[in-house]
Parts: C-alpha cells; structure tokens; sequence
C-alpha cells in the first residue's frame, strides 16, 4: 500500500525548523522515481477528474507534484507562490501556519471565473495555507474542487477547515 512505502520513506526531522516542530521531510520520495510515478498513480486513481479544470500548487513543495498531477489529468496548473514572487498582477491573502505566518499571491488571470480548481500541496498541517488558497480561488470567481495532499498530520485537525469548500479530500498518508 502507498500509504506503508510513504511513511517508510519521509522523514521526521525534530525541532525543524523552530523547536517543538515534528517536521516531515519528503525529500526522501524524489529519490524514488518509482514511488513518485505511484503517488501520481494514487492521485488518478482516487480523484474524479471530471470534476477538475485546473490544478493549483503551492509553493514551494507544493510545486514538485502539482505539475505532474496536472499533467497527468491534462489539465492547466496554476502556481500559488509566497508574496512578490509572481510578475504580473496578483491578489493576495495572509494566514497562519503550523510555524509561523505568511502570504500567499495568484495571478489575477491564473484562471476563468468559474473554473473549477483542485488545490494540491505536500502536507496537510493546521490548514491555514490551503484554506488561504481556497479564499484566493473564491475571489477569483473559481470554484474549489476538492484538495490533494501526499500527507495529512489528522491530529492538527486540517481537514475540518476544509470542509465549507469541499469536500473532495484526497490524502495518500497519515
Ligand atoms: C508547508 C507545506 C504546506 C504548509 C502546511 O509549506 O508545504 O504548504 O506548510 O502547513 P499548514 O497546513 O499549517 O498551513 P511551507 O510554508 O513550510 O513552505 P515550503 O513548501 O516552501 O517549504
Ligand atoms: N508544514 C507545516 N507543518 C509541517 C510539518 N510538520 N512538516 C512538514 N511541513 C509542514
């Protein structure tokens, strides 16, 4: 099961990057070129793609997956990128995250309104950064389709913040 191949491979690193923080590295997965066409794989296979325009990644690990994914589905991919990283006109929202705060931009033409956006990162923590992107998506007119995550740490409760936009929720590991 994926699932298995995944915690066997991503790595605890304690009190990165500030003390207290259980942080998960996935750096270990890209390694395995076999375990990421299989979290792909995954992502297809537990997705209803009919239900997706576009697919959005957050950067920056965020990115790694997200364009695979969007090619897989043949789909456009939108990159959601830390503040004054985007060149053209942007819309932009703050939040909180597991081990800080930062703010997250979109293009303001990254997609029509209307269009139905899967938002894709690494990991689920407290939720904050995707609920961001969800409210970025919304006031784009774009509609969130549903989330897709290689992790989801259940005990920081991400999931239930998620719940007003979709309920599509696809994670490969707890
Ligand atoms: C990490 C991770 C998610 C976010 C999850 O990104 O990739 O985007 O934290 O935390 P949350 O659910 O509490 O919001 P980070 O901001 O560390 O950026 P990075 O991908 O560039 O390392
Ligand atoms: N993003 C937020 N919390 C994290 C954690 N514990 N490990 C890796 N990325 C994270």
């Amino acid at each position: 099961m994926i699932d298995q191949r995944l915690k066997s491979v991503v790595r605890d690193v304690y009190d990165f990057p500030q003390p207290g923080i259980v942080f998960k590295d996935i750096t270990p997965i890209l390694k395995d070129p076999a375990l990421c066409k299989a979290i792909v794989d995954a992502f297809e296979a537990r997705l209803q793609a009919d239900t997706i325009d576009v697919v959005a990644g957050i950067e920056s690990r965020g990115f790694l997956f997200g364009l695979m994914l969007a090619q897989r589905l043949g789909k456009p991919f939108v990159p959601i990128r830390k503040q004054g990283k985007l060149p053209y006109r942007t819309v932009a929202q703050s939040y909180a995250l597991e081990y800080g705060e930062a703010t997250i931009e979109v293009h303001e033409d990254a997609f029509n309104a209307g269009a139905r956006i899967l938002i894709h990162d690494d990991l689920l923590a407290t939720g904050g950064t995707v609920a961001a992107t969800s409210q970025l998506v919304q006031r784009l007119g774009g509609l969130v389709a549903g989330y897709a995550f290689i992790i989801s740490l259940d005990f920081l409760k991400g999931k239930e913040r998620l719940a007003d936009y979709s309920t599509q929720v696809v994670s490969l590991a707890a």
